[in-house]
């Protein structure tokens, strides 16, 4: 068994874990990152895509942003699709001038990798079995199994970034958390196709069918997703079977959908979850380890970047200069943010799902919201400005220090 010491332990190497590694080591301070998955695997895990302006500006700040700079793709609207007419919200000129960023989470999680290998700081993959112990006395030690060896490291603060189903959450006191939670009657089938992008800005459909999403990850490569049921099965859907509903689904006047070899599938359910507070004794959880959002909003990366900002800042007055204030205040300061992408992607899930129901009254009111964002510019303003996302001041709680 080795025994070794730390600031900080951080628990997962997903946008985070590997962020949080990323700023400590912008300020000197030592942090382990200990992964259970291989870094091929983390690498090749597709997920997010869209970078709001506030993540795009961290990620340069960090250090982090250069490929991005360069491959990324600048978003200024999305369009709204349904009864088969496309409606382009204008969000940079809803917003200021603010706008998106079209980058896959597995490019910021290879840019962030490397940028830590390059710094020479530890991050280790394939840790098995890593249990956080020693929070009741304020000792905290983590422990894992890496290389086949036992490995025991003792840190200030243990910096649970996880995800939904690590293993710092269940390791706080049942009586110790709050928890909301929603479940949704549907989930995403989402593909990966070698294909241009059939058009210039996301396409969020509404239709009779269910819902669709034209997205992308570079001018040759589409992300496009259906909904489906929440127990479908993969092997149910064969390729011709997929874009048969995507061609049904995001129809429009005028508009056609190209092709091409599908090279990734698979379902993602949906979820709402928050649990509340955020920290616990010196374990603070960021990320999907304390709220999940359903991807309609394209919120969970963008949330899980703005808790690591906020607990970066945290850590640096805690440890440099032995200033609680930043801690005391962080599960605060994140969870005005975290409700505020919780409503929003609810608002944007319920607006473009059905439920297959026969909850008539239900649709009616879809459409008269559809209706609403896409011809009254305050509604069209509050919908831009939630997905293009709000600033770290405009969800601070009443009363924070500045
Ligand atoms: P994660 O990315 O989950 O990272 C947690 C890391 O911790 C993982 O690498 C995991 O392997 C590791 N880990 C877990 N347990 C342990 C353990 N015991 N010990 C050590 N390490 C551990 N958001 C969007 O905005 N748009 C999308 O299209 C979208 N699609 C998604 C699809 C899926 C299948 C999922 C699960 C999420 C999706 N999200 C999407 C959400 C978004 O990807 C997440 O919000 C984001 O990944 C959160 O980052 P994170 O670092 O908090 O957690
Ligand atoms: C994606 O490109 O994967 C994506 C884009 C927008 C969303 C969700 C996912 O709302």
């Amino acid at each position: 068994m080795t025994s070794e010491r730390t600031q900080v332990a951080i628990i997962g190497a997903g946008p985070a874990g590997l962020l949080l590694g990323q700023l400590m080591h912008r300020h000197g301070i030592e942090a382990v990152i200990l992964e259970a998955r291989s870094r091929e695997y983390v690498e090749a895990r597709i997920r997010a895509g869209v970078l709001e302006q506030g993540t795009m500006e961290v990620l340069r700040e960090a250090g982090v942003g250069e490929r991005m700079e360069r491959e990324g793709l600048v978003h200024r609207g999305i369009y709204l699709c349904f009864d088969h007419v496309l409606h382009h919200i204008p969000m940079t000129e809803l917003t200021h001038g603010r706008s998106v960023m079209i980058y896959g989470q597995t490019e910021v999680v290879k840019d962030l990798i490397e940028a830590r290998q390059k710094a020479g700081a530890p991050l280790l993959f394939e840790c098995e079995d890593v249990t956080v112990e020693g929070l009741e006395h304020d000792e905290p030690v983590v422990r894992y199994r890496h290389g086949g060896a036992e490995h025991e490291l003792r840190c200030d603060i243990v910096a649970g970034c996880d995800g939904f189903h690590g293993v710092c959450r269940p390791t706080i006191p049942e009586d110790a958390l709050t928890v909301w939670e929603r479940g949704y009657p549907y989930a995403w089938l989402g593909i990966l196709a070698d294909v241009p992008p059939s058009t210039d800005e996301l396409i969020y459909a509404y239709s009779d069918r269910g819902f669709a999403l034209h997205s992308m990850r570079s001018l040759t490569r589409s992300r496009l997703y259906v909904q489906v049921d929440p127990d479908e099965e993969i092997a149910e859907w064969p390729d011709d079977r997929i874009w048969s509903e995507l061609h049904q689904r995001l129809a429009s006047d005028g508009w056609e959908l190209a092709e091409g070899p599908i090279l990734e599938k698979g379902i993602t359910p949906m979820r709402s979850f928050v649990a509340a507070p955020m920290r616990y004794r010196s374990l603070m959880l960021a990320g999907d380890a304390a709220h999940i959002v359903p991807p309609t909003g394209a919120k969970g990366l963008n949330l899980a970047v703005a808790d690591v900002t906020v607990l970066a800042d945290a850590l640096i007055g805690h440890l440099t200069a032995g200033s609680d204030t930043g801690l005391d205040e962080y599960s605060d300061r994140c969870l005005t943010r975290v409700w505020r992408a919780q409503h929003f992607s609810w608002f944007m899930t319920t607006m473009l799902h059905l439920d297959h129901s026969d909850d008539t009254y239900g649709r009616q009111l879809q459409r008269s919201q559809l209706r609403y964002v896409t011809t009254s510019t305050a509604a069209a303003t509050s919908l831009a400005e939630n997905y293009v996302g709000l600033t770290l001041e405009q969800t601070a709680p009443a009363g924070a220090t500045p």
